[in-house]
Parts: structure tokens; sequence; C-alpha cells
């Protein structure tokens, strides 16, 4: 078998929002006359064991990680994004997957293989930032397409360029996991003193410094007086928020974040839609409100 991506449980429910926004979409545009186009812009290989061993919930883990066969009790294997896109029940005109993984990509030409005569795929090896131009510069057109982008990334590196790409073409909609406590807190150290690198990326993921005044604010008084920042106390939901107005700004609108969590109730993510249609604002806003009410009670479940 071959390397396969190893994922979490809550896997299972980003995939499952994902499915039914996907079905949703495709019944809206059934019988209008556009070529529907799906870009899976970080796609994976198209497969996934689920992890059961609940010791390593960690909300450290990322969601694909390289574990050998033998540390992992897997009990079973499931499609991923691209799988789950390709057998929507009415399917899209085209899809595009982009991974820059060889082994990965690999996979993908599996399934291309696997799909060959009813389904147009093109696999892109490459980022999900070249893979967004290339598509967004030539492959479309606003007369005559419509379109989704599910932006899955390992934490933050989705560059907020590549999103901004999409929302100008007016014709995709963007399904984003926001990774806030899986990536992007652990890159704001109390003391606001940010190595380079990582601030270079978050200046790439939110498109500006912004995030910088949402996290920290200037520390005042105290013992000693020290100047420097500190940590605002609300500074996770001002992230979201923020990223959440961006998106607004950028495609029209968005909709109520998803918050998955981990089987012990810990926030891992958020999934956030946005697009150019009130249609798919309600439709996102229901299904990804389902999950909200799950989630309640399983966090409801893990207090008791
Ligand atoms: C979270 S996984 C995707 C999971 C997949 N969407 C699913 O749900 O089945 C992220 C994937 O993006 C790939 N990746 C990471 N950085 C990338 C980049 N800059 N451009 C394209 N792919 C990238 C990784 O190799 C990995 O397969």
């Amino acid at each position: 078998m071959p390397d396969i991506a190893v994922v979490g449980p809550w896997a299972k429910e980003k995939l499952e929002a994902l499915e039914r926004y996907l079905d949703f979409y495709a019944k809206v545009l059934k019988n209008q006359r556009w070529r529907t186009i799906y870009v899976d812009a970080f796609a994976g290989g198209g497969r996934a064991l689920v992890r059961a061993n609940s010791a390593q919930e960690d909300e450290s883990i990322p969601l694909f990680e390289p574990e050998p066969a033998s540390d992992v009790d897997r009990t079973e294997l499931i499609d991923g994004s691209p799988r789950v896109a390709l057998n929507v029940a009415n399917p899209f005109s085209r899809y595009v997957f982009v991974e820059n993984d060889p082994a990965r990509c690999e996979e993908l030409e599996a399934v291309k293989v696997e799909f060959d005569g009813t389904r147009q795929i093109d696999i892109l090896r490459t980022s999900a930032a070249d893979g967004i131009s290339w598509v967004t510069a030539r492959q479309i057109s606003k007369a005559t397409h419509r379109g989704i982008a599910f932006l899955d990334p390992f934490g933050a590196n989705l560059e907020w360029a590549s999103v901004e790409k999409l929302a100008a073409t007016g014709i995709f909609e963007v399904v984003v996991n926001f990774a806030l406590s899986m990536a992007i807190q652990r890159m704001l150290p109390n003391s606001g003193e940010i190595p380079a690198a990582w601030a270079k990326t978050l200046d790439a993921y939110f498109g500006s410094r912004a995030w910088f005044e949402e996290v920290y604010r200037e520390r005042s008084g105290g013992l000693f007086n020290t100047p420097g920042f500190e940590k605002r106390e609300e500074y996770a939901d001002r992230l979201l928020q923020l990223y959440r107005a961006r998106l607004k700004a950028a495609f029209g609108h968005v909709s109520t974040p998803r918050l998955i969590r981990n089987s012990k109730g810990a926030p891992l993510y958020y999934l956030l839609w946005a697009g150019p249609h009130t249609k798919g604002l309600q439709g996102a806003d229901h299904i990804l409100s389902m999950g909200e009410s799950l989630s309640k009670k399983r966090g409801a479940a893990v207090a008791a």
C-alpha cells in the first residue's frame, strides 16, 4: 500500500461538511448553463487513514503527518477531498488538483486513471499559489464558468494573495480551513517577539501586518514597568474576525465559522465559506451550523 496520509478522526467532520456543501452547490447549478470547476489547492493524495488511538489527539499534531505504519492504530480508510468532490452526484465539469508532494501526486495520478473517461481532471504538481494563478489567469471565463476552491493547507501556508485572486474572478466560492489552533496560535509567543520568518508567513497569510494589532497590545504599568507587548485575552476571536472580515470584503459574503475540535473537545481549526452569492451563503450557513450543533453536543459530552 502507498504511504497514505494518516489523519485524526476530526478530518471526517471536515470532509462531511465539504461533501454536503459540494452536493448543495452542484444541485443548485445543475440545470444552469455554467461549466463548473472544482479546484483543490492542497489536494492530498485522495485517501487517508483515520487514526484511532486517542493518545495522539493533541492539537500540536498536524492534520496529515507521515507516521510509520507500525505506530498507528488504523481503523478506517476514508476518501480525501479529491475523491469526495469526484463522487458528488452531479459532478463538476472539470477538476483541478494542486499538490506539491511527489508521492501524493502519484496517488492522484492513480485517481485520475480510475476516473478516466468520466471526469476531466488536471493534476498540477506545484504550489497552491502557482496552481491558483494558473487557473485564475488562463482556465476560466466569467461568461462561462462557475467554481469552488477548497483551501485546506497545513497550517498557515495559504497566501492571502491567492485567496484574492480567486475572489477577483467573481466566479469562485471558497471553503477555507482557517487553522487557528493547529498552526497560527503556535506562531504567536506571549512576548510578541516573533521570529522574522513566522511574521513573514503571517503577513502573507493575512495579507498585511493587521494581525499583530489584533493579538498584541502595549504592556501598561506592571511592577517594573517594562516596555513591550502582551497578548490580548480575546486575541483568537479577534484573528478569526479579522480573517472573516477580509473574506467578506473580497468575496461579498462570508459564512458563520464552523469550529472543528478533536475528540477531547479541544479546538483545532475553523471551516469558513466565502462567495459572491447570497444563495451560497444560505447553503453554507445551514451546512456549517449543523456541525456547530454537533460539536456543541460533543463539547457537552466532554465536559460532563
Ligand atoms: C491538510 S492536507 C490536505 C488534505 C485534503 N484536502 C483532504 O481533505 O483530503 C494538505 C496537503 O497540502 C499539501 N501541501 C502543503 N503545502 C502545499 C503547498 N504550498 N502547495 C500545494 N500543496 C501543498 C501537502 O502535501 C498535503 O497533501
